[in-house]
């Protein structure tokens, strides 16, 4: 397949990239000096020069705290780029597969979530990407596959376990926030996943996240373990130690049981990612 991969400088689109050139698809990654997604004209024409069978759309406002400052940066490339490139791909006659998140629920129930829960975002960027959602699926597209995530880590990314890790390498004890509950999702899983259900004819939407479920804390833990610094201090608290402007949702666990029953398979556990991600992170610092 011809595959136009949008972001895909960030930490999805270069899984998918990879991933995808791996399975023998011609793959255009474009980066945001490639492909504007605030130039609804922009979208048009280099979607009619490539002409892609898919569009896997990986750009999006990602910094949280940063969209409740900047609101209408997040709503231009959360809610309103999806729509514009929809469009392009319903005039092209391509498919396009569009990554959201959990932050459209609020995170406070007990159970995982399953696609059709209610949506209730408690953020700018939560709301403006269940916008974004909405936008796609109101275009008469004919191929749709919207893929929500949740708490991404791959390689050489802005990620929580590299902050984790340079914190510990430098000698400082960590605090991390021990309430909130999700699924960390290792990038190189989810590109494998994300292609495994284009490819076999997945349609509409489906929860794609890691198969461990773990506290900020437990996945702070699990790092410094597997990376042999179990003994730097790390100490649980609430997230009210960490004032942010974006509310997190507390309890979203996504329900994999669609996406896992579609597969065929369980999706990897924590101890899996990580370490090939452990691993990488150490083949690629420079050596001192
Ligand atoms: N990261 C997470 O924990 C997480 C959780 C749930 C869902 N998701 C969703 O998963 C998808 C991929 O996320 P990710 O983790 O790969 O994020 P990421 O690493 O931040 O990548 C996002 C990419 O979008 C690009 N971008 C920003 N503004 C753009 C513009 N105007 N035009 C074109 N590209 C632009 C960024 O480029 P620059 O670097 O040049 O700005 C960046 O490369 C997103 O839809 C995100 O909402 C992510």
């Amino acid at each position: 397949m011809r595959l136009l991969i949008t972001g895909g400088k960030g930490q999805v689109g270069r899984a998918l990239e990879a991933e995808a050139q791996e399975r023998g698809h011609e793959v255009f990654a474009l980066g945001r000096d490639g492909l504007d997604l605030t130039d609804p004209g922009a979208i048009q024409r280099v979607l009619g020069e490539v002409g892609p069978d898919w569009v896997l759309n990986c750009a999006a406002a990602t910094k949280v705290d940063h969209c409740e400052e900047d609101r209408e940066w997040a709503m231009t490339l959360n809610a309103k780029a999806p729509g514009w490139l929809a469009e392009a791909c319903a005039r092209e006659g391509a498919g396009l597969l569009h990554w959201s998140t959990d932050f459209v629920f609020d995170g406070r129930g007990t159970e995982p979530l399953k696609e059709d829960a209610p949506k209730n975002p408690l953020s700018c960027y939560g709301e403006s990407k269940a916008l974004g959602e909405d936008a796609v699926l109101a275009t008469d597209l004919a191929q749709v596959l919207i893929l929500r995530t949740q708490w991404v880590y791959g390689p050489g990314g802005r990620n929580f376990p590299a902050a984790i890790l340079a914190r510990a390498r430098s000698g400082q004890g960590l605090k991390v926030v021990n309430d909130q509950t999700g699924r960390p999702s290792y990038a190189l899983d989810l590109a494998v996943s994300a292609l495994d259900l284009l490819e076999g004819g997945a349609r509409g939407l489906y929860h794609l996240a890691g198969g461990s479920v773990a506290t900020w804390f437990q996945f702070a833990k699990s790092l410094l373990e597997m990376a042999g610094l179990g003994e730097v201090p790390l100490e649980a608290c609430g997230s009210e130690a960490f004032p942010l402007p974006a509310e997190r949702p507390q309890f979203s666990v996504l329900s994999l049981d669609k996406v896992e029953s579609f597969l065929g398979r369980s999706m990897p556990p924590l101890e899996r990612g990580l370490s090939d991600w452990l691993e990488r992170e150490e083949s690629e610092s420079p050596k001192g």
